[in-house]
């Protein structure tokens, strides 16, 4: 099966065409990065407007790419849910006009059960179950997997997203915007022992996370809690003798040296992937997971691919981490897992609604 695949959710354009759910002929992503990194972070209505202008062309060069004719295809997928509605509109719309037109099935898929797959692409399909870890800028959340198109949800972000938290993290320390490969790479020269911070656990054997706390000490740590002074780095002195004494009430990163912030980089990484792993252990011992599956942009933390390898490792799991380009927003995932559905006789109507988020 040939499956033409549509993904607009956040702000990434991608079309590709994936046979047999696994072999990717191409993979189109047009990235709007640059669009919105002067705003550190993904304006909506921008993500929309530049969705409608890439689309067409996106999708064309994708098939084109692909080697394969219109009349080649057995479907059209795109991702219905979740994600910014404007932006998720274009793509539906486009995915019906050419299923409509194609005279091909649609097949609306989740983004986040794409996540969850992507391991899969260019690769050996998944054994099952699996506890999936999705991490990106816009979800955070644990699946136990019992097949590619039967996944429970255990737990999710109860606020922001790790990777949310990396963008705001990395705007707090002025660092380049997504933020996520830039504390990455500060933080492998940094000590992440030294800045204590936070480690939010929630209740019991809560499978939820939250990180706006860790957030805000990030962010009390570098401007100083309010009322009161910046809290002093628990570092050992003997490193920052070459730091100059920081005026009375005078706060901000601008008063930072390097290697402070390389330092609060790495401390910062080590409490987000001390949150995941731990939480990653107890879904995969809750469920009996014969695989680890990491998805989404975080996936490409180094320090949180050497946690899940780890893990792994002790728990005697497979770890399925997908490629870089897979683990970003695309729509080779989109396709691969359509191909499931499309096997199990599950399509959509061409009345297939966008939804922001996911109905429980
Ligand atoms: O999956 P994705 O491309 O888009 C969403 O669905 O959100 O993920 C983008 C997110 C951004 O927040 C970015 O900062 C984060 O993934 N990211 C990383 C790394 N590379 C990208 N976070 C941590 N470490 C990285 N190396
Ligand atoms: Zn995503």
């Amino acid at each position: 099966m040939n499956i033409l695949a549509v993904e607009s959710s956040c702000d990434e354009t991608s079309a590709a065409v994936v046979v047999g759910g696994r072999r990717v002929l191409s993979n189109v992503v047009a990235s709007q990065i640059d669009l919105h990194a002067r705003y550190g972070g993904v304006v909506p209505e921008i993500a929309s407007r530049a969705h409608i202008e890439a689309i067409n062309t996106v999708i064309a060069q994708a098939l084109d790419a692909s080697g394969l004719a219109p009349g080649d295809l057995s479907a059209v997928a795109v991702t219905n849910e979740p994600g910014l509605i404007g932006s998720l509109l274009i793509g539906v719309m486009a995915a019906k006009t050419l299923a409509w037109i194609y005279g091909r099935p649609l097949v609306g898929v989740n983004h986040i059960y794409a996540h969850a797959y992507a391991a899969a692409l260019d690769a050996e399909g998944i054994e099952y179950p699996a506890a999936a870890l999705i991490c990106s800028g816009g979800h955070t959340a644990l699946y136990h997997c019992r097949s590619p198109i039967d996944m429970t949800l255990l737990g999710s972000t109860i606020d922001d997203a790790a990777g949310e938290a990396y963008d705001k993290v990395a705007s707090i320390l002025k660092l380049p915007y997504p933020g996520g490969p830039a504390i990455d790479k500060a933080a492998r020269r940094g000590d992440p022992s030294a800045v204590k911070l936070p480690r939010t656990l929630l209740h019991g054997q809560s499978l939820d996370f939250s990180f706006s706390g860790l957030k805000t000490a990030v962010l009390y740590h570098v401007m100083g809690t309010p009322g009161g002074r910046r809290e002093p780095s628990t570092r050992p002195r003997r490193r920052r003798t070459a730091t100059p004494q920081r005026p009375a009430g005078k706060t901000g990163i601008e008063n930072f040296t390097p290697q402070e912030i390389d330092d609060l980089c790495a401390s910062f990484q080590g409490a987000v992937v001390d949150v995941l792993r731990l939480k990653l252990r107890r879904a995969a011992e809750l469920t009996g997971a014969r695989t680890l599956v990491l998805g989404g942009g975080v996936a490409a933390n180094s320090g949180l691919r050497a946690a899940a390898a780890e893990l792994a490792a002790s728990l005697g799991c497979t770890l399925r981490l997908p490629p870089m380009a897979y683990c970003v927003d695309n729509a080779a995932m989109i396709g691969g897992l359509a191909y499931h559905y499309l096997s199990a006789g599950v399509i959509s109507d061409l009345d297939l609604e966008a939804r922001a988020t996911v109905r429980r």
